[in-house]
């Protein structure tokens, strides 16, 4: 008995923006931006909230599971670009779509959202339903939902980040099955960001702060404790990446990752039918691959059309495979992610 993903959906906002697109507001090629990252187009949302993509997705998914609204005891939102601080994007989106019995929160681990999202989702499904049946909220059937806009937290003047990103949303109904097998394993880690290689600062207004003068907003290079005597730094908004380090650390977190999640299910990668990667970079995932000898095929790539999607990435390759029919009724499916913080992290499971 255990936990199985039964729903699964995506959405992405109207508007297609390709590489030549990008060519005519920064310095950059489409054959750039192919051959390093194999990115050819990302959606970017004009009108689209957070909200009515997270939605969308989670619809879509809890259409494919064949539950009802009513059925659903926990939604969790994985996202770093919510519409709001508060309510969390997860009860935005409760409200929108009326689960009326969920509990709903929102969970911040950027890119490897999708994989510390269903991580958390199952182990409270698993902790209610087992042996703390009676002690802890009820829950059964979770709806975890990845979503970013990253497009409005990217500087669309620094060619080395903007031709990345795109916005997105992909969601999962994960629930309680008592034949079975369930979630063979799972492995998250979070590895100290010292050096910065991805931040971006939030603006809290304090132009009616009543008790200061304040030193000004808090700046996320202060708080890590890299600024110099002496030296400037201004308010960033916006993702800050350092791209060849972001690159190492991705290649070694995804292998170290997917070996540990088959090592603690004692299941060779080899009996792994498909492997769904963060969609950060084809030659991220190709790297992987050849580090751990599994042919391409057995890994999804969607990364093409939608580009980086942040902490929906997993969930949007994730409904792709199971559409595309890649993942079928028994098979093992390994999900590996990793993002800002650093973190990153796995999970195995039986279809
Ligand atoms: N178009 C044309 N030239 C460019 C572009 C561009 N869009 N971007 C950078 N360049 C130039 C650089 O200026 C540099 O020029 P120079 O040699 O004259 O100085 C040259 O291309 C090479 O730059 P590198 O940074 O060495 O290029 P690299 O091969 O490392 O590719 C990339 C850059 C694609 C960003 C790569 O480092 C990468 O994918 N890193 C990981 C990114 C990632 O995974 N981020 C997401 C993680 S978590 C999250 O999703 C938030």
């Amino acid at each position: 008995m255990g936990c199985k993903i039964i729903g699964w959906g995506k959405a992405l906002p109207e508007l297609v923006v390709t590489n030549d697109d990008l060519a005519k507001i920064v310095d950059t090629s489409d054959e750039w931006i192919v051959e390093r990252t194999g990115i050819h187009a990302r959606r970017i949302s004009v009108n689209e909230t957070t909200t009515d993509l997270a939605s969308a997705a989670a619809e879509a998914a809890l259409a494919k599971s064949g539950l009802a609204k009513e059925d659903i005891d926990l939604l969790i939102c994985m996202t770093i670009t919510p519409d709001a601080v508060v309510p969390s994007e997860a009860c935005l989106v409760k409200m929108r779509l009326g689960l009326q019995n969920a509990i709903a929160f929102d969970l911040n681990a950027a890119c490897s959202g999708c994989i510390y999202g269903l991580d958390v989702a199952s182990s409270m499904i698993e902790a209610s339903q087992g042996a703390g049946a009676g002690r802890r909220n009820p829950i059964k059937n979770a709806l975890v939902v990845g979503v970013d806009r990253l497009s409005r937290i990217t500087d669309w003047t620094d060619r080395a980040t903007c031709v990345l990103f795109g916005d997105g949303a992909g969601a999962a109904v994960v629930s309680w099955d008592e034949t079975a097998p369930g979630i063979l394993s799972s492995f998250l880690h979070n590895t100290d960001d010292t050096a910065l290689v991805l931040a971006c600062d939030t603006i809290f207004d304090e132009s009616t702060f009543p008790f200061g003068p304040t030193d000004g907003p808090v700046l996320v290079k202060e708080v890590a404790g890299l600024v110099e005597d002496g030296e400037e730094v201004a308010l960033h908004p916006f993702i800050e990446m350092q791209g060849q380090a972001v690159y190492k650390f991705a290649t070694s977190a995804m292998t170290e990752a997917a070996q540990m999640a088959c090592e603690r299910a004692g299941v060779s990668i080899d009996d792994v039918a498909c492997i769904v990667p963060h969609q950060a970079n084809e030659r991220i995932i190709r790297y992987a691959a050849k580090k751990m000898h599994v042919p391409m095929e057995r890994f999804q790539v969607s990364i093409g059309e939608v580009g980086n999607t942040s902490a929906s990435s997993v969930l949007m390759a994730l409904a792709d495979a199971y559409d595309s029919g890649r993942i079928n009724p028994g098979d093992k499916v390994l999900l590996a992610g990793f993002g800002g913080g650093l973190t990153y992290g796995s999970l195995l499971f039986v279809a």
